[in-house]
């Protein structure tokens, strides 16, 4: 029963956020949705580590660097990722590789080659983005609410994997490994859904 809060104090940071937010930032969509998450993450120059989660045994080594995982003639709701990697002290990450790999809107994973799996890299402010389509539900005995699969890693900073997840899903609730604290934030625009998502990594 937490999640349905978590959404809440989002929508209010939008609302409360939104307006002072657009100018702020140089992300050229939906701007106020990576500055209110911010807000959250950042308290007087500290934010806490993005939790560890399992990286599963769908993993491949290798992925290329793209900016679009989408496979031509797969259907599917386009989904773009974006956020900034930050470091405890909230200070932004260049240069930090973000390795990404999901299932694919039926909810299976391609493991013969590298669909819907790629890495990007942040920019000099620590930001990042990629396209993708939104992966589907799996699991037969258990629950794998729709996720994406990250791991992050920085010179000087401890290798993150983690699972991204979406607000306003069924079976959040269901799954075991579901958190709330790694919910997207989420807007559906013209152009598909919107995700957005700021790592915080440790020192090593
Ligand atoms: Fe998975």
């Amino acid at each position: 029963m937490r999640a349905p809060d978590v959404n809440l104090n989002r929508r209010r940071l939008l609302i409360r956020g939104g307006i002072g937010a657009l100018g702020a930032s140089a992300l050229p969509l939906a701007p106020w949705l990576a500055a209110a998450q911010q807000e959250e993450l950042c308290v007087n120059g500290k934010a806490e580590r993005t939790a560890k989660q399992t990286a599963g045994p769908f993993h491949l080594s290798g992925a290329p660097l793209r900016d679009d995982f989408r496979v031509d003639g797969m259907h599917g709701e386009d989904l773009t990722v974006r956020g900034q990697v930050l470091d405890v002290a909230c200070r932004p990450v260049a240069g930090a590789v973000l390795d990404v790999w999901q299932a694919d809107p039926t909810g299976v994973y391609d493991t013969k080659s590298f669909q819907l799996r790629g890495k990007v890299e942040s920019d000099a402010e620590g930001r990042y983005q990629f396209l993708t389509l939104k992966p589907g539900a799996y699991g037969s005995g258990f629950v794998r609410t729709p996720h994406l699969h990250v791991r992050v890693q920085a010179a000087g900073l401890r290798e993150l994997t983690t699972q991204l997840y979406f607000p306003e899903e069924e079976l959040n609730a269901q799954d075991a490994l579901f958190r709330p604290d790694l919910l997207m934030s989420i807007y559906k625009g013209y152009a598909g859904l919107s995700g957005t998502f700021n790592f915080v990594l440790e020192p090593a």
